[in-house]
């Protein structure tokens, strides 16, 4: 019974989970300008919160078709104000709640995570001149806070678009392929992007997942337990809690 809230009133294709089995994703309501800077609020308190919480830093989701990826894409995003059209205006939101989380905890408490061009959701981004306008200004504005770093989901991390980003950004620089690569991050391609220098570090999902002690694993080349993906999304602590450490396998 929730209201549901995007950028523009556009339905993305396809079904999701409901109590009543799967049913089509519903229009949902473009957001006011009251409602836009309420969004902005939300952000900054949950920010606040974890770091009272006493998480060291925060990392603000742009990217995979959520709410701040949908703001920047030409698609999802259909709006005539001061939010939408011009990829100066696409950038607003992500550049307003980017700027005042970092002012709310720190600049270096924050990092931002972006996947330009990945169309998840429906968010498409098609045009690579339209991304580089988008994400280049995004960068432009957010360059001089001096965020803790930059993570970027794309599937050519050392190509040009993602290490124009990088000039862009001028920080430390974190990627990931993982679901667009084929396969999951192994440590020798985590290990081709370091020595190639495509970006500072790499992030780790899936091993990580099933294994508690991977930096151990790694820094010696033991094997790995592999990931499960059947318990990826369960309730319990099977597939949380139980992959078992390298000394007991
Ligand atoms: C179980 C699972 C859940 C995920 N959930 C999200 C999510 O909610 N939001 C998101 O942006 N990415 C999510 N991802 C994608 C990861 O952030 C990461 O990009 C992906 O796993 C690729 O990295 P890897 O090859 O190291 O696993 C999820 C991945 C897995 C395996």
């Amino acid at each position: 019974g929730r209201r549901l809230l995007a950028p523009s009133a556009i339905a993305r294709t396809g079904e999701t989970f409901t109590e009543k089995g799967e049913q089509p994703y519903p229009v949902p309501e473009a957001m006011t300008t009251a409602e836009i800077r309420a969004a902005l609020e939300d952000f900054v308190t949950a920010a606040r919160r974890a770091i009272e919480a006493g998480a060291d830093g925060v990392e603000i989701h742009g990217a995979n078709g959520y709410l701040l990826h949908q703001f920047l894409s030409p698609a999802a995003n259909q709006r005539t104000d001061e939010y939408g059209g011009s990829p100066h205006n696409r950038a607003r939101f992500v550049v307003d709640v980017v700027t005042a989380i970092a002012q709310a905890v720190g600049a270096e408490r924050v990092g931002l995570r972006i996947s330009p061009e990945v169309d998840f959701g429906d968010v498409f981004e098609t045009d690579r001149d339209d991304v580089l306008a988008t994400y280049g200004t995004l960068l432009d504005q957010l360059r001089p806070l001096g965020l803790a770093y930059l993570s970027v989901l794309h599937i050519e991390p050392g190509g040009d678009l993602v290490q124009e980003l990088r000039r862009r950004f001028d920080g430390k620089l974190i990627v990931n392929n993982g679901p667009l690569g084929g396969g999951q991050t192994t440590r020798e391609r985590a290990l081709q992007q370091i020595v190639a220098d495509h970006a500072d570090a790499v992030a780790v999902g899936r091993a990580l997942i099933a294994n508690p002690d991977l930096v151990e694993r790694w820094q010696g080349g033991h094997p790995q337990n592999e990931p499960r993906p059947e318990l990826f999304y369960g309730p319990g602590a099977e597939g949380y809690t139980d992959y078992p450490f390298l000394e007991a396998v």
